[in-house]
């Protein structure tokens, strides 16, 4: 997820740029840049990247005593090629500039045939393939906006782009589909009104309000032409798309959550968005085919794959191991990273380890991963930030592309693992031949529907929040979960813990009866994961058990289960979804529990105490 924004008026651009970016920087952070136009230069476009935070952005632009009223700007989290000045935005194709947010799927033909063309390519980014498009189509029509409308026809994927030219110093031509792009109107009410006309253009609203406070919503496929004096919006269809004014009354910060109480919410309610960035690229719009970068073979062939992971990571390294087992029959063993490195492990070449890291910087993990490697074992690393140091530490590597998640405790990171992991045991599973043809079919859509399916989930933010009240002031809580919900328990006691500070134990549930049902009473909550499948009355055993004992339950069950409410206290129902799918979906609600008891408890969040983002010692 990136950070875009243009601006075409009176004022200076390059400081509402730099600004506009800071603002924009929890979208991205690892390089950024601002092409601003000088229609008393020639050429007019003005282009200054670098990698590192907007800070040094801003000190770079400086340097370079930049100067004219229009032009865009960018803050990068990339997806395609490590963090450099060279993969920074604006990209560059003679006069033409584009900074782009989103993944194109099919940048990669688009760009061998565009080599085959004798166009030459600079960065390792989706976007410089489409600035070469626009650059091409804008020498046939002379017309940029139908430049921009032939490019966008020609592409697979999500973008929201801006793009300049060098010979149209105050003019952005901007399309939208499937990442946020909105415009941002002069505003007479607004304090720091001007009385010059002018226009600008971003990715939320968050850099628009120290300006203006009127905005409107571009739609997916529109397009539109912008300039101070005026703008054109054509939709999909090329007709004039007639789209409202909306008035923000966000405060800044705010703007920067985009509305929610905290990130961990934002992030939270990313995940239909964040599941679906991480099957973009890896399952391509009409196939059935999942791409792991070739990495099959050799994790097919491997004697064993071990996970190695910290904290939720290695939840989901746990149900890593379940579903490769069970849908690709191959040998897995998931190690906490902190004692794999202390334990000697037998580690056999032709072994595959598996890291799994958000941060892609936990100490750990990168030393367990490296301990791998001595041992003999190739190293994958699935990772959620481009360029860090495990994924470059790695032989291979499956980002997650999940966005930044800046909440200190990980929700949409942790479930794009989980949806990595299916994807790889799903493919695995193909290669291997442990699964049929429809198998592969029925999990493919499975998975294509994830959206959906959680967005579902989270409209039961209501029921969860008067669950959450209901348990707010209990001291202990006790999370259950057999075979894939194990994993889900664990990671459903860790969420709670880390934000409320409320004492919360995940356990197998089969162990309750060997030591933590002596736990039992009205005082301790049990959430009981009892969802459709192999395992489903064995929960019940164990919700009947809790229940004669004085226990409470919070029990997770599937949608049309008719007689879970007659044994449970409370009951949260989500979608029937392939139990390989299950994970997935039962940890949002789980997620949503843990963010509303902290927050009626009034804990810091986003920033719980002792904790960090990402732990980089030991
Ligand atoms: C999760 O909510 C915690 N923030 C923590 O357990 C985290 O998962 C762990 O530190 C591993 O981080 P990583 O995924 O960045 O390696």
């Amino acid at each position: 997820m990136c950070g875009i924004i243009g601006y075409s008026g009176a004022r200076e651009a390059a400081p509402i740029l730099v600004e506009g970016l800071r603002k924009l920087e929890y979208r991205g952070y690892d390089s950024a840049g601002i092409a601003v136009l000088d229609p008393t230069r020639q050429p007019s476009t003005q282009l200054t990247r670098c990698v590192g935070k907007i800070a040094a952005l801003a000190e770079c632009v400086d340097n370079d005593k930049i100067s004219g009223t229009s032009g865009i700007g960018h803050t990068r989290w990339a997806t395609h090629g490590v963090p450099s000045e060279a993969n920074a935005h604006p990209q560059r194709v003679g006069h033409i500039c584009v900074v782009h947010n989103g993944i194109i799927e099919n940048h990669q033909l688009l760009r061998d045939r565009l080599i085959a063309d004798g166009r030459e390519f600079r960065s390792d980014t989706d976007t410089e393939t489409i600035a070469h498009l626009v650059d091409r189509a804008y020498a046939k029509s002379g017309d940029l906006h139908q430049a921009v409308r032939t490019t966008v026809a020609e592409l697979e994927g999500a973008w929201a782009i801006c793009v300049t030219h060098d010979e149209h110093p105050l003019d952005i031509v901007v399309a939208r589909h499937l990442s946020p792009l909105l415009i941002g109107l002069a505003d007479s009410t607004h304090p720091n009104r001007t009385d010059q006309p002018e226009i600008f253009v971003a990715s939320d609203v968050a850099p628009l309000l120290a300006y203006t406070r009127v905005v409107v919503d571009l739609e997916d496929g529109d397009t539109a032409y912008l300039n101070a004096e005026h703008y054109e919006i054509l939709d999909i269809d090329g007709k004039e798309g007639r789209r409202p004014k909306r008035q923000i009354d966000w405060s800044p910060l705010a703007a920067e959550k985009q509305g929610f109480k905290h990130f961990m919410l934002k992030e939270i309610f990313e995940q239909p968005r964040s599941i679906r960035d991480t099957l973009m690229g890896r399952l391509p719009a009409g196939s059935e085919t999942i791409d792991l970068n070739g990495l099959e073979p050799a994790m097919a062939a491997a004697s064993r794959i071990t996970l190695l992971a910290c904290g939720t990571s290695w939840h989901a390294g746990l149900a890593g191991k379940y579903l490769i087992e069970q849908l690709a029959k191959v040998p897995v063993e998931v190690d906490l990273a902190s004692e794999f490195r202390y334990r000697n492990p037998i580690v056999r070449p032709g072994d595959v380890a598996i890291a799994i890291s958000q941060s892609g910087e936990t100490v750990d993990t990168l030393a367990a991963m490296t301990e791998a490697k001595r041992l003999g074992a190739n190293s994958v690393a699935v990772c959620n930030v481009i360029g860090s140091t495990i994924a470059r530490s790695a032989d291979h590597v499956l980002y997650t592309h999940a966005g930044p998640e800046i909440s200190v405790a990980s929700t949409k990171a942790f479930t794009s693992q989980l949806t990595m992991l299916t994807l790889l045991a799903t493919r695995l599973g193909e290669v291997t031949g442990a699964l049929t043809a429809d198998r592969v079919t029925a999990l493919v859509e499975g998975l294509r529907a994830l959206p959906v399916v959680i967005d579902s989930v989270l409209d039961q933010r209501a029921a969860l929040k008067t669950i959450a009240r209901r348990y707010l002031h209990a001291r202990d809580f006790l999370y259950l979960g057999r075979g894939l919900g194990f994993p889900v328990a664990l990671e459903g006691a860790l969420k709670l813990k880390e934000i409320s500070y409320v004492h919360a134990e995940g356990y197998a549930a089969g162990e309750m009866k060997h030591g933590p049902i002596a736990l039992i009473d009205e005082h301790v909550p049990v959430v009981l994961m009892a969802l459709r499948g192999g395992t489903y009355e064995k929960a019940i055993s164990n919700l009947e058990v809790v229940r004669s004992r004085g226990g409470r339950v919070i029990a997770v069950a599937t949608a049309g289960d008719d007689q879970i409410g007659d044994l449970a206290d409370d009951v949260i129902l989500v979608p029937d979804v392939d139990e390989m799918l299950q994970p997935i979906v039962a940890s949002v609600p789980l997620q949503l529990l843990a963010y509303y008891i902290a927050d009626l408890r009034g804990t810091d969040v986003d920033q719980p105490r002792n904790l960090a983002k990402s732990v980089t010692v030991e």
